[in-house]
């Protein structure tokens, strides 16, 4: 594989050119776009000029606070896509629950789209998204910024180079001990906001650094298994500090694990905690028929690899073990927003293109409605 399909080739020094500013809007002013728009301040071609906010005054707060002044503020997606036109490019920032509408209302109204992972929370909702992105012609790219990091793109490189052979065999995932998201109250865990829970929010990342590395074949069968022992336990937020009425709003999984078999007759073992009574599920190995990869790396939603990856393999027929040193990190969350921005103005493609992550998603939604019949599914994806 060229060099330049695994290199995102972007860094905080590429000189940037100011000429042509691209107007920004900002749709859901909570936690995360915080680091949204801390990088588009950083970018002398952005202007942020809109947000939008369903809390009343939610929208202006976060202006005040990131020392923006005179952005138009609105209370909701589709009033501030109405009322600017001219936007060049939203960031999408609503909890899971809104992803779809708001990513289908924009891209209709012809504005490009960088999308906060997970993509939406159904194969039907990640579908229609991409038909208004094909309609569009607009650059739609998925939120995932560990993809940038250079360890990961390391990994990605050490698959593709074909040491392994071929790959038959993948375990990934990951957990916390205690660590139900809950920062700013209950977004993540209920079903009207989160919909889904552990897999939406840190088990898409590990779903999504083994598939892209072995180039993100389509997922056939799934059996998949989700449970809420912990959220549904009032004793379990007591603990963290947190209010007991917390467990009666929790509606999604902390605990999921699916056995998913891919094109390419691969098969891909996989589980997500959000809570559990161990401190790790066990690294992500990938077993290919000339060497096996093994990453230490159970919390890679946090931007890296756990440590650094070695191959086991032979030589000359005696087993033998080859340490991947790790790479200096880099600046993944400005690299995700400047990769997108700079595809819309170069003309390029989106630097996580929704083609892959719809099998991300619909791994997930396999894994949902698995667990809800009790037995394995085929994983029906409809046609873009
Ligand atoms: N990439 C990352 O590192 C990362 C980290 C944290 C969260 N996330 C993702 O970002 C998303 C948001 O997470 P958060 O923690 O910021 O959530 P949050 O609950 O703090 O903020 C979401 C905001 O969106 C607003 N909103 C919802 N629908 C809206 C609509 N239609 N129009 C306008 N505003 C709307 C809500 O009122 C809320 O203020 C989640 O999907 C999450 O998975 C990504």
């Amino acid at each position: 594989m060229a060099k330049d399909m695994l290199d995102f080739n972007v860094t905080q020094d590429k000189t940037i050119d100011a000429s042509k500013k691209l107007k920004v809007g900002i749709i859901g002013t909570g936690w995360i776009a915080d680091a949204h728009i801390q990088q588009y301040l950083k970018m002398p071609d952005v202007e942020v000029v809109a947000g939008a906010d369903l809390v009343e005054g939610k929208a202006e707060e976060f202006f005040k606070k990131n020392g923006v002044e005179g952005a138009r503020c609105y209370p909701d997606h589709k009033s501030m896509i109405d009322a600017e036109p001219d936007l060049d490019a939203v960031s999408i920032c609503t909890y899971n629950k809104t992803h779809a509408e708001c990513a289908i209302y924009a891209l209709n109204a012809g504005i490009n789209v960088m999308l906060e992972k997970p993509m939406c929370v159904t194969t039907e909702e990640a579908v229609e998204i991409m038909r208004a992105e094909k309609k569009s012609g607009k650059i739609l790219s998925i939120g995932f910024q560990p993809r940038l990091d250079p360890n990961m793109i390391k990994l990605k490189e050490v698959v593709q180079s074909g040491v392994l052979g071929k790959i038959y065999y993948i375990q990934t995932g990951g957990g916390r001990r205690r660590g139900i998201p809950t920062p700013f109250g209950t977004s993540f865990i209920s079903a009207d906001t989160g919909v889904i829970g552990a897999m939406g929010d840190i088990g898409c990342y590990s779903l999504d650094m083994v598939l892209n590395a072995i180039g993100y074949p389509k997922p056939l069968t799934v059996t998949g298994y989700t449970s809420n022992f912990f959220g549904k336990n009032p004793e379990y937020f007591k603990a963290e500090g947190k209010p007991a009425e917390y467990a009666d709003v929790f509606g999604v999984e902390d605990f999921a694990a699916g056995f998913i078999r891919l094109e390419g007759d691969i098969m891909l073992d996989f589980r997500i905690a959000w809570a559990m009574h161990l401190d790790t599920p066990g690294d992500t190995i990938i077993m290919g028929t000339n060497g096996s990869l093994r990453i230490p790396s159970t919390e890679c939603w946090n931007g890296s690899i756990g440590g650094p990856m070695k191959i086991y393999h032979e030589v000359a027929g005696s087993p033998v073990e080859t340490e991947i040193p790790m790479l200096p990190g880099g600046d993944n969350f400005y690299n995700k927003v400047r990769s997108f921005l700079d595809a819309i103005k170069e003309g390029g493609t989106a630097p996580v293109p929704s083609s892959q992550i719809l099998y991300n998603q619909a791994i997930i939604d396999g894994i949902v409605k698995s667990a809800k019949l009790g037995h394995e599914i085929e994983i029906d994806i409809p046609e873009v």
